[in-house]
């Protein structure tokens, strides 16, 4: 499995405090079957910078120790990018870090409780770009929770959804559960990533998320795509082949009227 969203590097985020922490993620991830981590700390979110260069450093460093541990796992660059206007000029300039420094796709964070405008226009930019932005785990988000029809929009427009392994299993409240279960089978949840701050909050587990996701969307296979072709096409900066997304308008008018 790869997971495509991760905060393992040591002592540059909130999340791992330090190597041994950092170890500890790797072994628990190897032990799931993860066999690749892209390390995305927050960048440009107020608190964090985290530039290309940094984080390309960071990444080397564990690689090594990680090597030198005898673990198994590989490491690739990225960054979970706070959405702004002006990122797509500073991913261009080499300021911000793309998933495995492809150019491709970028995984993007929005604002907890509101989405100002002018955001929209900036995910269009990246796309005329040719970069494809990731939205990280919407099911968390108060705004995409009661605006469904948002999210599709972003989805029509080519983004593509990332849905947090903890969320799905219910480890992060009733809320993003119900909305990640909702997402799943609307088909507009399309990778499942860790968002692994520590070997306990959100530990570096895909599998029994796989499982009930599975579950929902009535397909093991299609389960599975989310933690393996998928991601390892957005690896290789390659398209990545998605199923049609179910309106959510047309969601909730069914189950009123057919009660499903
Ligand atoms: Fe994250």
């Amino acid at each position: 499995m790869i997971d495509i969203h991760s905060h393992i590097l040591p002592a540059i985020d909130d999340g791992s405090f330090s190597v041994e922490e950092s170890i500890a993620m790797a072994r628990q991830a190897v032990a799931d079957g993860i066999r690749t981590v892209v390390a995305t700390p927050h960048t440009l979110n107020g608190v964090y910078c985290n530039p290309l260069r940094e984080v390309t450093d960071h990444v080397a460093n564990l690689r090594g120790i990680l090597q030198k541990n005898r673990i198994e796992l590989n490491l690739c660059p990225g960054s979970e990018a706070h959405i702004c206007v002006g990122l797509t000029e500073k991913i261009l300039s080499g300021e911000v870090a793309t998933i495995n420094n492809n150019g491709q796709y970028v995984l993007v964070e929005f604002p907890v409780h509101a989405i100002p405008s002018g955001l929209k226009d900036e995910l269009f930019r990246l796309k005329l770009k040719g970069i494809t932005p990731i939205i990280a785990h919407p099911e968390r988000n108060m705004v995409f929770q009661r605006r469904l029809e948002f999210l599709y929009d972003l989805v029509a427009m080519g983004s593509i959804v990332q849905i947090t392994a903890t969320s799905i299993t219910g480890g992060l409240g009733e809320e993003a559960m119900e909305c990640a279960h909702i997402l799943l089978d609307l088909r507009l949840a399309h990778i499942i990533a860790t968002d692994s701050h520590s070997t306990e909050n959100r530990p570096s587990v895909l599998s029994p998320a796989v499982e009930v996701a599975g579950e929902i969307v009535g397909d093991i296979n299609e389960a599975k795509e989310m933690v393996t072709i998928r991601p390892g096409a957005i690896l290789a900066g390659k398209l990545v082949n998605l199923p049609e997304p179910k309106h959510p308008r047309k969601k909730r008018w069914f189950s009123t009227i057919f009660g499903c």
